[in-house]
């Protein structure tokens, strides 16, 4: 049994934790925060289903002064596992690296810190066998893992050249208000940071695209233009994404109309949160311009890494040496593609 800890129980860190009790080969030994937020405060609620540790000595004062029962700090815990998930606030993690490498633990980063966190900057299915072994993982960003799939999917069927991207970017997460109460776009410099990173994960292809940032907080939506090496139909695209495990392949007609449905259908599925781990393509969407091939992917923020994040762990503890046999597993226990 492989032991983990995460550090950060923010958006990413709680669901990290989750994904992580329900993998049957890893065990979660406990998480980590700094401050008293709500989600600890609902993780005491919950009756503690994972043991809380403090970051450091003051917030040991803070949580037990709050009545929050806490079971050491975080050096206790690193000490205690394999891997440690660091989902703390961008630039965070690179400061707890020190702590890692002190106790000669593997880490596996979020996609805010810097790549140079990281020996590898890492994706379950395009790169997987370069995790292997690793001590210092760091995750693509969400909408990198999700756009990652997709290409990927394609790729591997019929090698793709070229993908410029679009991406409509939520602007926040539900609940934050860091962010104001805005009604507006944002559009960013080009060529976006996904289609940078994308192209660090899989340099054979040419990568470029656009983003804005808009008021949403349920999903961002990303429109892709990929140029094959050699010719795909529409269906066949579509045939393609709907054989992949992390990819849910929905319509218009069935009454999937935009990233709300979607979140609507998480919290009907009864998913903790309304999360989804995978990724939604409309097939309405793909389409041909010429020789290449167009299409939307909804990207679900707050648990798209969490698979991938799952492989992360299986890569850098060598519990499994191939990219099939890793994210087979993962997909296993998180139940992937139950709808298929
Ligand atoms: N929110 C998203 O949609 C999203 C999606 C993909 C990746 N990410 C990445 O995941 C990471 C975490 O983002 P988030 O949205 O979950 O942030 P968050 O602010 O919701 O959570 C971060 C948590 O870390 C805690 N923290 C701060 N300092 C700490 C320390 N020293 N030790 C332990 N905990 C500490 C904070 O109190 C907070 O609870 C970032 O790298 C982010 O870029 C976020």
């Amino acid at each position: 049994m492989v032991k983990v800890a995460v550090a950060g129980y923010g958006v990413i860190g709680q669901r990290l934790a989750d994904g992580v009790s329900l993998q049957k080969d890893m065990e979660l030994v406990g998480v980590v925060d700094a401050a008293l937020t709500i989600s600890v405060k609902a993780l005491k609620e919950r009756g503690m289903p994972y043991d809380l540790y403090a970051a450091n000595p003051e917030s040991v004062a803070t949580f037990e002064a709050a009545g929050i029962p806490v079971s050491g700090t975080m050096e206790d815990l690193v000490q205690k596992v394999d891997i440690v998930l660091d989902a703390t606030g961008a630039g965070i993690g690179a400061k707890n690296k020190k702590i890692y490498e002190k106790y000669g633990v593997k880490a596996v980063f979020q996609g805010g810190e810097n790549n140079d966190v990281a020996d590898v900057f890492f994706h379950g299915y395009a790169n997987y066998e370069k995790g292997l072994n690793k001590d210092y993982l760091k995750l693509t960003s969400c909408n990198t893992t999700g756009l990652i799939r997709a290409i990927d999917c394609l790729d591997r069927k019929v090698g793709i050249e070229k993908v410029a991207i679009t991406i409509v970017r939520r602007v926040a997460d539900p609940g934050d208000y860091h962010r104001g109460l805005t009604n507006a776009l944002q559009v960013d410099k080009a060529p976006s940071h996904q289609a940078l990173d994308l192209m660090t994960i899989m340099p054979h292809i040419d990568a470029t695209g656009i983003l804005v940032h808009t008021p949403v907080t349920h999903g961002h939506f990303i429109t892709v233009v990929a140029t094959p090496k050699t010719d795909i139909t529409a269906e066949e695209t579509i045939e393609a994404f709907q054989a992949h495990d992390r990819i849910r392949v929905v319509s218009i007609d069935e009454g999937f109309l935009g990233n709300a449905s979607l979140f609507r259908y998480a919290r009907d599925l009864g998913n903790s949160r309304g999360d989804m781990y995978e990724i939604s393509i409309w097939k309405d969407t793909v389409v041909k311009s010429g020789r290449d091939v167009m299409f939307g992917i909804h990207i679900p923020q707050e648990s798209v890494t969490i698979p991938e994040t799952m492989d992360a762990i299986r890569a850098a503890l060598g519990m499994q040496e191939t990219r099939e046999e890793g994210t087979s597993k993962t997909n296993e226990y998180l139940e992937m593609a139950r709808w298929k």
